[in-house]
């Protein structure tokens, strides 16, 4: 009886669960629903945005082995990038809604046009989105603001219209946010804001009026604001002030007013300050110029007063086109304070070209002009000051007769057949040079350069210097003459921190010799063929070594008064100091850039670092050092003179086996910084003049941020680099 009962229930329950069964799978074969696979597999074809006419190594059945699509292991598309096309598409025929596990869409410059549709909000777990480089118009969809996962973000380089979203404040993890290059207007959405993770953000090349939002002030983690030519109003909010991780802020070109507040010194970490064509007014702050800074470019503003003297710290400074006056500081090159009527300066060659007043009484005239309107207060100071006058000129006068009596020691000697000029320190004597090198005994030799040899000589102050010292039968060939002419007249105006000091000349019947600053390690060249010093110069030392290159001939280029092309960039004229930091040395080949000439000469430069196409056309322009630093560049990585590579015997090696053996693999972090400099280099090396990079594109480069490069570093191949495919990365 039990087992009656219990088999009664038995029967029943397997009877239940058969019956489950069978209903699931009817339900299941009743509704047959496309899989995700199928539908993200029809929305690429559809699109028209692949070509499959010449299907090698593809399977046209399954969309995941096309080239530019990436799948997860169920077969779902997580990545599409830009497939290679040679038409126009639409955005819009790529059905977005269907792409339910896409992270990365990245399309730049992919021949794309239309508007971007709203459906871009269905992508639920998009991370990346790269629209840059395109031909969109249209208004951004305000269901951007869906794409929660978003961190990288850029529609830069296309025609989008209308104001930003305020739905863009969503979008909590950006942490790069780039609509530069459009013609979107409208305010700043203040939302910006509120997106906490943010470190680089470029508004700049559009159409934005209003005032800038102070709650960008909240952007803690920002590195990078542009912002530049707008049509931006009001003054800076202090709040910019507070982001105390600031490296770069470009405002130039809008319509900015107010002072510049003194709390800009709180920027610490600043590298860039970019001010230029506003309507600021006021004072400069004193103290502006803090270790961080590199460039300031105030230019074209409404700024009056004085030239702080801290200024003179900061490498690149552009003051020019202000109400500044007053003398100009020791260490400014005139040109940054060009079209400031009240500056006044010392040097008459700067006086003459570009008419700036020479400084006797101009200060107290400007000041007196400033204030004569309110006569009340100027009339004690107008007394005041008259006396001042009459002391300066009285002090004049004695020191007038003076100069008659005793020649000017401290800057020229000059007696009989000996000619010395001193441009640092006056006390050093042709004598105390003879006998430091005991009269240029071979022992002090330290080395022969393009034209006579180079001296080690330590003067009776401790200070060493070196002096290059042109051999009397030399002096007397035209050639080397003017190459030392050539080298005073040179580095006598320009002043950078990677061009090397010349401290001072001497023309003499026997001895024609420069001076100049001493650097301990020599020549980049000679540390490269020593083992022993090539170890030490790590990898982190060589980049630096190239950096200070870039940062020097970007100078030459741009930033002199007129450009100079060095024409002979090597890594023997590269020279190092005791910290391993690099100067640009030997200028006896550098040539001034007449802008309306066609600057044809003959061929300078050392072979093997020489731009062919300079052999050809016999053309000097700034591309020729270019190509040159190109070469030091590699040559710099891979330890030796770079020919077999140039000469691409070894196109499929990848960049890591061709770094120099000598030293242990780069980490990571270095690695980064390895492949920028190989992606530069290549760049420089282009055989096509015209699609290489400026040295002032190379040099800003260097001290950007550097975007992520997605593939792995140690896979680089050379072949990679000589096509140039990854010159994008660092916007070359
Ligand atoms: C596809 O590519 C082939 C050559 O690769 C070309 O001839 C053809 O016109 C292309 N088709 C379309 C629709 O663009
Ligand atoms: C895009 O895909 C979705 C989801 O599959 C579908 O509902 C919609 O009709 C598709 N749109 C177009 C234009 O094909
Ligand atoms: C996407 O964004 C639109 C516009 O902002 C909004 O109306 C919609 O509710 C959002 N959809 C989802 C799923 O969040
Ligand atoms: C953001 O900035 C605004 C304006 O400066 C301020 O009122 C707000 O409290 C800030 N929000 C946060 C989260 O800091
Ligand atoms: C944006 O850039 C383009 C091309 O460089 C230029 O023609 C245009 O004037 C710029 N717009 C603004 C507002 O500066
Ligand atoms: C700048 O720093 C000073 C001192 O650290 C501080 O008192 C001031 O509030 C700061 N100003 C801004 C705008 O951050
Ligand atoms: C500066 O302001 C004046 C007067 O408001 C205006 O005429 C001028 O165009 C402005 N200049 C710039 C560069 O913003
Ligand atoms: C700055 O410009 C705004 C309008 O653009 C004006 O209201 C304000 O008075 C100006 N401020 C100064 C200090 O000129
Ligand atoms: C400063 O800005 C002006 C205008 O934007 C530009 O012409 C100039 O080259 C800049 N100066 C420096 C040193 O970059
Ligand atoms: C700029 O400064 C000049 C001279 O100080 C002054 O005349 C002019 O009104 C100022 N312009 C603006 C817009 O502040």
């Amino acid at each position: 009886m039990q087992f009656t009962v219990s088999n009664f229930y038995g029967t029943t329950f397997l009877v239940i669960i058969w019956s489950i069964v069978t209903e699931i799978a009817l339900e299941l074969e009743a509704v047959p629903t496309p899989s995700q696979h199928q539908l993200e597999a029809n929305a690429i074809i559809q699109s028209g945005w692949w070509n499959y006419s010449d299907p090698e190594g593809i399977d046209p059945q399954n969309i995941c082995t096309w080239p530019s699509i990436f799948c997860n292991t169920d077969g779902s598309i997580t990545e599409i990038t830009c497939p290679s096309r040679d038409r126009w598409s639409k955005f819009a025929s790529l059905n977005l809604s269907v792409f339910k596990n896409l992270e990365r869409l990245d399309v730049i410059n992919c021949l794309l046009e239309g508007t971007i549709p709203p459906e871009i909000g269905n992508l639920p777990k998009l991370n990346h989105l790269d629209l840059s480089y395109n031909s969109f118009h249209g208004e951004i969809p305000p269901s951007i603001g869906n794409l929660t996962q978003l961190n990288y973000l850029s529609i830069s380089n296309n025609q989008m219209q209308g104001s930003i979203p305020a739905q863009i404040g969503n979008l909590l993890k950006l942490t790069h946010l780039d609509l530069s290059y459009n013609s979107l207007d409208g305010t700043i959405p203040p939302e910006i804001g509120n997106l906490p993770k943010l470190n680089h953000l470029d508004l700049s090349n559009n159409s934005f009026h209003g005032e800038i939002p102070p709650s960008l002030g909240n952007l803690t983690q920002l590195n990078y604001l542009y912002i530049s030519n707008n049509f931006l109003r009001g003054s800076i909010p202090c709040e910019l002030f507070f982001l105390k991780n600031l490296r770069r802020l470009e405002l130039s070109n809008n319509y900015i007013n107010g002072t510049l507040p003194i709390s800009v010194t709180n920027l610490t970490t600043i590298k860039i300050l970019d001010f230029s064509i506003n309507n600021i007014s006021g004072e400069i702050p004193p103290y502006l110029g803090l270790p961080s800074l590199v460039i300031l470019n105030l230019s074209s503003n409404n700024l009056t007063g004085t030239i702080p003297p801290t200024l003179q710290h900061i490498s690149d400074v552009d003051l020019s086109f202000n109400y500044l006056m007053g003398p100009i500081p020791k260490g400014f090159t005139e040109l940054t304070l060009v079209g400031n009527k009240g500056v006044c300066s010392e040097d008459l060659y700067f006086q003459n070209k570009y008419e700036i007043q020479p400084c006797d009484n101009k200060v107290i005239t400007a000041v007196l002009n400033q204030t004569k309107h309110n006569l009340v207060i100027a009339f004690p100071i107008l007394i005041f000051l008259i006396i001042v006058l009459l002391l300066l000129l009285y002090l004049r006068h004695v020191r007038i007769g003076n100069k008659n009596k005793q020649a000017k020691a401290t800057t020229t000697t000059k007696n009989g057949d000996l000619f010395c000029m001193w441009k640092y320190d006056g006390s050093i004597a042709y004598e105390d040079i003879i006998s430091a090198t005991e009269d240029f005994d071979m022992r002090y030799c330290i080395g022969t350069g393009a034209y006579g040899s180079v001296y080690r000589a330590e003067l009776p102050s401790g200070k060493i210097v070196a002096l290059k010292k042109l051999h009397g039968f030399e002096a007397e060939v035209p050639a080397f003459d003017e190459s030392f002419r050539n080298e005073v007249k040179v580095l006598s105006e320009i002043k950078h921190r990677h061009i090397v000091k010349l401290y001072g000349y001497c023309l003499h019947r026997r001895n024609m010799f420069l001076i100049y600053e001493y650097m301990e390690k020599g020549s980049l060249f000679s540390v490269l063929y020593d083992d022993k010093d090539a170890m030490e110069l790590d990898w982190r030392k060589r980049v630096n070594v190239v950096k200070g290159t870039a940062h020097a001939l970007s100078y030459l280029h741009n930033d002199c008064s007129l450009p100079i092309v060095h024409r002979d960039i090597s890594t023997s004229n590269v020279l190092l100091n005791s910290k391993w930091e690099p100067s640009v040395g030997d200028f006896g080949t550098a040539r001034f850039l007449q802008l309306d000439s066609s600057n044809r000469t003959i061929v300078a430069g050392t072979i093997g670092y020489t731009a062919p196409e300079l052999a050809y056309t016999m053309a000097v322009n700034e591309k020729c050092d270019v190509y040159s630093f190109g070469v030091v560049t590699l040559e710099t990585l891979v330890g030796r003179h770079p020919k077999e590579i140039l000469l691409s015997l070894q196109s499929t090696s990848s960049v890591c086996e061709l770094l120099d053996q000598r030293l242990p693999q780069p980490t990571f972090s270095v690695l980064m910084d390895i492949i920028r400099l190989a992606i530069v280099a290549f760049a420089c090396l282009n055989p096509n003049p015209s699609s290489s990079p400026t040295m002032k594109c190379v040099s800003q480069c260097f001290l950007s941020e550097l975007a992520p490069i997605n593939i792995p570093l140690h896979k680089i191949s050379l072949q990679q680099l000589m096509s140039q495919e990854l010159r994008h990365y660092l916007k070359l």
